[in-house]
């Protein structure tokens, strides 16, 4: 029999989840979204600031489903199933019902405290508040709920239908019953999940912001980008950490890289650098020559000098 994850509380605490809602409908959201139909085979609604980034929204997610029935890994009758269970809705009333609501808006802890408590006043007190927060403070988030204790991490790995792992992040207030539903989600979502503390950036992404921000360093102390970027290649990283950090975005690597340097000044620095760099619009280090292969876009050698 399978072990329960270290911290989780008895599964017979945990509540069903028979609808979902996504807050954000950019390309994270979509994402979890995706996953959530897929896997829980449950309505999933999302909403966003306007109709247009909810339509895009949608029309991203059936995409993706078209994508894996083009695979074969859809039959013809679960693609359209799929498909008619994602529907966007910008009035917040249609999440009423929903059991498990997660968000994936812009990194900012006022704005994911807002869209928290507007939720309030439209989900079931015990319905599940979830945030896929890159490194923000779960209790903090949850600080001016009425309901704090429904609030858990919900932390994803870009890309999020194929990376195993899941940081589950309780708050100060989450009670049991909301921690068991979000480890009864992560089994249904076929996740590897591991319970984390509520400390900036939680684990990996603590780790992967001193790993991000010394080649950073490197480079902005000399050394050139092709250079820094094919060091590691010994180690068999699965990408080179200049392209993860195209993966991951490097406006959320910033983000991360601010609550870290605030949280722990002395070991994450900033680099103005990569600030101009974001600020720039920029995303990403490498791009492709005329002969296809990869170089340093000059662009962005540039901004560094
Ligand atoms: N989106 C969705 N699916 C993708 C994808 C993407 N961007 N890139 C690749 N895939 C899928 C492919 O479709 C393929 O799926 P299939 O087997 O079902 O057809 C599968 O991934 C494998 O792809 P490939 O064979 O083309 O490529 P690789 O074997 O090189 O794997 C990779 C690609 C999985 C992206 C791998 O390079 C990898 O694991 N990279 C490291 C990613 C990582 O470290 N992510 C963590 C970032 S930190 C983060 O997200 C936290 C946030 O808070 C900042």
């Amino acid at each position: 029999r399978a072990k329960r994850p270290a911290g989780a509380p008895d599964k017979k605490l945990a509540r069903e989840v028979k609808k979902v809602g996504v807050v954000g409908a950019g390309l994270m959201a979509g994402q979890l979204a995706l996953l959530f139909v897929r896997r829980l085979k449950v309505p999933v609604v999302i909403t966003d600031i306007d109709q247009e980034r909810i339509d895009k929204g949608v029309g991203y997610i059936h995409g993706e489903i078209d994508k894996l029935a083009a695979k074969g890994r859809l039959s013809p009758d679960a693609t359209n199933r799929l498909k008619a269970l994602v529907t966007g809705s910008l009035d917040k009333s249609a999440f009423g019902d929903a059991d498990f609501v997660i968000e994936a808006v812009f990194e900012e802890l006022s704005l994911k405290q807002k869209v928290f408590g507007e939720l309030e006043g439209y989900v079931s007190p015990e319905a599940i508040l979830a945030t896929n927060t890159s490194s923000l403070s779960i209790s903090e988030m949850a600080s001016q709920l009425k309901n704090p204790e429904r609030v858990v991490g919900f932390h994803f790995f870009n890309p999020v239908a194929v990376l195993p792992l899941l940081e589950i992040v309780r708050g100060d207030k989450t009670d049991d019953a909301s921690l068991a539903t979000a480890f009864s989600v992560s089994k249904q979502l076929k996740k590897s999940s591991v319970l984390v503390k509520d400390a900036p950036a939680f684990v990996v992404n603590r780790l992967l912001t001193r790993f991000m921000g010394e080649i950073i360093a490197a480079v902005d102390e000399g050394t050139p980008f092709d250079v820094a970027d094919r060091a590691l290649t010994p180690l068999g990283l699965p990408m080179s950490p200049l392209v993860l950090l195209q993966l991951v975005g490097p406006a959320v690597a910033q983000h991360v890289n601010e609550t870290m340097h605030a949280a722990y000044p002395d070991r994450f620095g900033i680099s103005e650098n990569l600030q101009r760099f974001v600020k720039a619009g920029k995303t990403a280090v490498w791009q492709q020559d005329e002969q296809g292969g990869q170089v340093v876009d000059p662009e962005v050698v540039a901004l560094w000098e």
